[in-house]
């Protein structure tokens, strides 16, 4: 349910999944003739910007530019993003290593501003998606927040990765850093990990880094460092992944 300003009146716009607008005004009635409403909408967005807090992870939404500018370094990443030179390195199923190259897709979607008492943090609900060149199913996802408090200058990427790893990540960022890394490690009670029973025992993530350069308006750079403990190995092995990503769409 989004509820929209026309400068008249209000108005409740309701949007099902089929994209199907259903109006009802202000006193929750159906509005006869639906056109005329859309109509005062689409007058009030091209005067007053987007109004709308909606946006879809298919990018067919639209942006609030006010929340984008409180995002400070992560302000950029606020879109639809794609790329399909990524390289993975990650633990084979003889628990060797395997090399992946894949495409990925990533939608960041701003969020109301969040209050924890006194800290207040802006920030982006994100998915990400990758593919193995060539293949149809996906091979990997990860969703979760990046977030930005600009009082601690602190940028925390929050994730869950559905093999059952969890991650909050985090550093300090200079709110217009075109580069910045972030780190989590399995001994933070702030920036640590959790992993599942399973992989507790079997795949421990003992710690996660990440560096993410911003090129220019349109295209980042991400690399990123999974270390694993697999028992029986001296070394803990390094889950690598990297690529540059081009926004298509804002
Ligand atoms: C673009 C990002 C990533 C890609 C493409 C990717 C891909 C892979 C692949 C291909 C494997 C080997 C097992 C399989 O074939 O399914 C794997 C294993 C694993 N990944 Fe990732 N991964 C990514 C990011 C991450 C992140 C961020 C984490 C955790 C913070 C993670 C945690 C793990 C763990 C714990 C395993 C070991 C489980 C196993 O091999 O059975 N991965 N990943």
């Amino acid at each position: 349910m989004k509820q929209a300003a026309t400068g008249l009146s209000y108005y409740i716009v309701l949007v099902t999944g089929d994209n199907l607008l259903v109006f009802f005004d202000s006193s929750c009635r159906p509005v006869v003739s639906p056109f005329k409403v859309m109509a005062k909408v689409q007058r009030c967005v091209r005067e007053n910007g987007p109004m709308f807090q909606g946006y879809g992870y298919d990018g067919r939404g639209m942006m609030d530019t006010g929340l984008i500018a409180q995002l400070g370094p992560l302000a950029t990443l606020a879109g639809v993003w794609e790329g399909a030179m990524g390289e993975d390195i990650a633990p084979s199923d003889d628990r060797g290593t395997e090399r992946n190259q894949f495409r990925e897709r990533m939608a960041f979607e701003p969020l109301n501003s969040v209050r924890n008492h006194e800290q207040t943090l802006y920030g982006l609900r994100y998915i990400t998606t990758a593919w193995r060149i060539g293949e149809t199913d996906p091979f990997h996802e990860d969703l979760g927040y990046w977030l930005w408090d600009a009082e601690a200058k602190q940028v925390t990427r929050c994730f869950i990765v559905p093999r059952g790893v969890s991650v909050i990540a985090g550093g300090t960022v200079e709110p217009s850093a075109k580069s910045f890394s972030l780190a989590a490690d399995i001994s933070s009670h702030t920036y640590g990990i959790c992993s599942n029973l399973f992989l507790d025992k079997a795949f421990k993530t003992v710690r996660y880094e990440l560096t993410v350069t911003l090129l220019d308006g349109d295209r980042f750079h991400y690399e990123q460092d999974t270390q694993i403990q697999i028992p029986g190995q001296a070394n803990i092995f390094h889950h690598r992944d990297q690529n540059t990503l081009s926004r298509v769409k804002s």
